[in-house]
């Protein structure tokens, strides 16, 4: 992603070799603001109080947080201690989970004293591959707007209307994202596109963030609240959804931010296209029944009961918008089935929602017999 005509990162090795710097998504869109972690804590806390969110920049930070927590030691318990730690700040993005399986393994092979530059290396290489699997699935998820564009081109439409929810996005990422690298890597072909962009309450990730990065990327969009997709699926103006995921079952069901499973319904009774995007370290080849298997993520009620932005003199304010005494529930996720999903789109193509469907793209995957 370009910003103000530089390339840039989400998260990026300090100057000096030993700190890591983020963007501070919490501040966005109003501020650009960029935060350095030196410690394991600073790690937490940054994951934890999503500083930086997204799957797969939740896996970065994760990585390089090992990395941080080693400088303060290199020792079994003190790799252990950190992988615990870091699993502990978010549930429900299994890349945090992979991330850190890999640091561990990789680490806990060598010695004590070659473990912190280790660490740095393996975390940079996360970063990297997650940058170009995500461009590898803007590809192939590009090859599907550019044929549903040519479709409706010849119907006599002026554009192609994408819907998506949440930020899946360059900023849910290291770079491109997932559910918006097709559409970067169509509108760099020259597709006419404009996306819907659902809100998302309670947090307005899509509000706040994917606005703000379509935005730099020069995309047209439109902001809508989340209740406003079965509206517009209805009445023809929606050509195909896509969205991210933050865990997807070894059987395709989905797992994404609160409020994806009745855009999937929506689109299914208006026979809207919906499609997932996701790079490999988002599926958890360990569990098949995503309603029943994922953790779901329960956040603070403060996050329903107010709303935060900006007011008339620059300020950055919180409204309460709930009577006093009324209580509030803040669950983070919900899943989608399978069988209301056309199609997962991944760094290695796209396939069917189905166990058969991933192996024909995972055959590593396969249980040996
Ligand atoms: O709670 P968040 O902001 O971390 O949730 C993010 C999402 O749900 C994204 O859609 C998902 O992580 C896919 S990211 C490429």
């Amino acid at each position: 992603m370009r910003i103000h005509g530089k390339s840039t990162r989400t998260i990026w090795l300090a100057a000096d070799g030993a700190g890591v710097e983020i963007i501070d998504q919490t501040r966005l869109p109003h501020d650009f603001v960029v935060l350095r972690l030196d410690t394991l804590e600073d790690a937490e806390r940054a994951i934890g109080e999503m500083w930086v969110r997204g799957a797969p920049l939740i896996g970065a930070t994760a990585a390089y947080g090992v990395a941080l927590a080693l400088r303060a030691g290199q020792t079994d318990e003190r790799l252990d201690e950190a992988c615990r730690r870091l699993l502990a700040t978010r549930p429900t993005a299994v890349n945090l989970r992979w991330a850190l399986d890999d640091m561990r393994s990789v680490l806990r092979t060598l010695a004590p004293e070659k473990r912190l530059a280790a660490a740095y290396e393996r975390a940079a290489r996360i970063s990297d591959e997650d940058v170009a699997m995500n461009a590898a699935l803007g590809e192939h998820g590009a090859g599907i707007l550019r044929d549903l564009w040519e479709k409706r081109r010849a119907a006599g439409a002026d554009r192609l209307n994408v819907l998506t929810h949440c930020n899946a996005g360059w900023l849910a990422t290291v770079d491109w994202g997932t559910a918006l690298a097709p559409v970067y890597k169509a509108h760099e072909a020259g597709i006419p596109l404009h996306v819907w962009v659902d809100e998302t309450r309670p947090r307005n990730q899509g509000a706040s963030l994917t606005a703000c990065e379509l935005n730099w990327h020069g995309v047209a969009h439109t902001v809508i609240v989340d209740n406003a997709g079965g509206h517009l699926m209805q009445h023809g103006l929606v050509d195909v959804c896509i969205v991210g995921t933050d865990r997807t079952t070894a059987t395709g069901d989905v797992c994404n931010k609160i409020g994806t499973y009745l855009k999937a319904l929506a689109a299914r009774d208006n026979d809207v296209p919906f499609y997932v995007g996701l790079p490999g370290p988002t599926i958890d080849w360990t569990i098949e029944d995503g309603i029943r298997q994922i953790p779901i993520e329960e956040r603070d009620p403060a996050e329903v009961t107010h709303i935060s932005g900006r007011d008339p003199a620059g300020r950055r304010v919180s409204i309460q918008l709930t009577p006093d005494g009324s209580g509030a529930v803040n669950y983070g996720f919900d899943v989608t089935p399978a069988r209301l999903v056309t199609g997962l789109i991944t760094e290695r193509g796209v396939c069917p929602a189905s166990r058969r469907g991933l192996l024909s793209l995972y055959p590593e995957k396969r249980p040996h017999v």
